[in-house]
């Protein structure tokens, strides 16, 4: 962790010079940082992280510690301006309050990218990037979605406008050809029943024909212009993308025990994960169960027992046959020098190439994006790639463990996923700290992980 937080060599040119090292380059690394390591214990305390020794390996940490330490070593730089990227992801309520506190007292520049509202309720401003241009708008998150909504109002007035004016240019058009016919027919009667020389009349016939032609062409142009105006106003409006989901048809049995673990003990190095005897966990039948709990209570832990992925050191378990698809919070499932498309085929190589892409197409891979290595892709786009891959991987499981499936979702596709698991039939458990979410998918059963303790609980008050 020190070294993750840039402090390594000070620490160590300070242990040097406390064991009589008196040597120049110990005092020249460590300039002015000589309280360096209460800076940064103290900097650790204020973001949660009050019980991690500072000699911890980074990849024992849980999701949401990882995220307060970044955050913690960037702040320990004194920079002048902090930059972060979806800084609350996988943190719990208790640490994002914490993060919240700290960044108020933060005097400097921040610019950061979120999908967290509260967050984004406590910014000055609010910058939207889309279509290639960069818009700011004055104020937090609630005025900006007022003005957003207000300006989608006013789009959608000017479309249905446009759309009229085309219409009524259009009929008007019609209306003036059939004018024009009219006149002409009656034109061509009168002349002949003037028994004018040909000559004289052909040269009537022929501007009656020009003057409707050009009667024909301002119409023309104005129904153009209508149409230009109606895409100019269609521009204006938002059409957001959204991933739509089906999820596969699975049926479990309501009085089949998909997992049951009794007093399951989980120990890193000297200390049990669990309380007392270890904790016990029955899934049966088609469970809807969220699971919550402080960040690094173990509430991962407890899924890669249930996955299989990690055998308790204490107890039993028992797992049903079956397929379980895991959503891991670290999202390292898929191949990353793969494609998205390779990697899918991979998990489901039953599905012809066709309904593949198809899928994927759903997944907002459209096109060459498909073939990009998972590697390179944003964080919303890996989570999208890794959702395809684990919900639609063969055969349909019959058990979902999702550990923070909304992080780096934007807000219309976490709307998308709450649809697709409020129409999945099988047993679920899931991970997160977004109550709102928990209570969309219709959970039916509340656990809480913490101090040890594995305990039934009642769903959170949610406004
Ligand atoms: N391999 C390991 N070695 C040592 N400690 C570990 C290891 N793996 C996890 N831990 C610790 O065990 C605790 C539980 O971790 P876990 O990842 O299960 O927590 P979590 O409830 O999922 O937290 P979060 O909400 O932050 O994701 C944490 O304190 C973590 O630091
Ligand atoms: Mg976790």
């Amino acid at each position: 962790m020190a070294e993750v937080l840039g402090i390594g060599p000070v620490i160590a040119a300070l242990h040097a010079i406390e064991s009589g090292d008196a040597s120049e380059e110990h005092f020249t690394t460590v300039g002015d940082d000589w309280d360096i390591e209460e800076r940064t214990r103290a900097q650790l305390d204020r973001l949660g992280l009050e019980d991690v020794p500072l000699d911890r390996r980074l990849h024992t940490l849980s999701g949401g510690q990882v995220i307060s330490l970044g955050l913690a070593a960037q702040l320990l730089k004194r920079p002048d301006v902090l930059l972060l990227d979806e800084p609350t992801n996988n943190l719990d309520l208790e640490a994002r309050h914490k993060l919240y506190g700290v960044l108020e007292d933060w005097n400097g520049c921040l610019l950061l990218v979120s999908h967290d509202r509260a967050l984004l309720d406590r910014m000055d401003r609010i910058a939207e990037l889309g279509r290639g241009e960069l818009r700011f708008h004055g104020g937090n998150f609630t005025a900006y979605e007022e003005a957003v909504r207000a300006a989608q109002e006013v789009a959608e007035k000017n479309v249905r406008n446009a759309e009229q004016e085309v219409k009524r240019e259009k009929r008007e058009m019609q209306q003036a050809r059939e004018r024009a016919d009219r006149r002409a027919s009656t034109a061509a009667r009168n002349l002949k029943n003037a028994g004018l020389a040909r000559i004289v009349a052909g040269g009537l016939k022929r501007s009656a024909q020009e003057s409707a032609g050009r009667s024909n062409e301002t119409h023309a142009a104005r129904v153009s212009e209508a149409r230009a105006r109606l895409d100019e106003a269609g521009r204006a409006l938002r059409d957001e993308q959204k991933i739509s989901l089906e999820l596969p048809g699975t049926n479990v049995p309501a009085g089949r025990t998909l997992f049951l673990g009794e007093r399951m003990q989980v120990r890193y190095g000297e200390r049990a994960l669990f309380a007392g005897d270890g904790v016990d966990l029955t899934i049966r039948g088609p469970e809807r169960i969220a699971l919550l709990g402080p960040n690094g209570a173990g509430k991962s832990t407890l899924l890669r027992l249930i996955n299989g992925d990690l055998e308790p050191e204490g107890g039993q378990v028992k797992r049903a046959a079956g397929r379980v698809a895991y959503l891991s919070q670290r999202l390292d499932l898929l191949d990353l020098d793969r494609t998205v498309a390779e990697n899918l085929a991979v998990s489901a190589p039953g599905l012809p190439e066709a309904q593949r892409m198809n899928l994927l197409a759903r997944f907002l891979f459209r096109g060459a994006r498909v073939h990009l290595p998972v590697g390179v892709l944003s964080g919303g786009e890996r989570l999208r790639a890794t959702l395809a891959c684990v919900l639609f991987a063969e055969p349909a499981p019959q058990l979902m463990l999702l550990d923070e499936p909304t992080n780096n979702l934007d807000l219309v596709s976490v709307g998308q996923l709450e649809s697709a698991l409020g129409a999945y039939q099988g047993a679920f458990v899931v991970v997160s700290h977004d109550e709102r979410f928990l209570t969309d998918i219709r959970v039916h059963r509340w656990l809480r992980l913490s101090e040890g303790r594995l305990l039934e609980t009642s769903p959170p008050d949610v406004d």
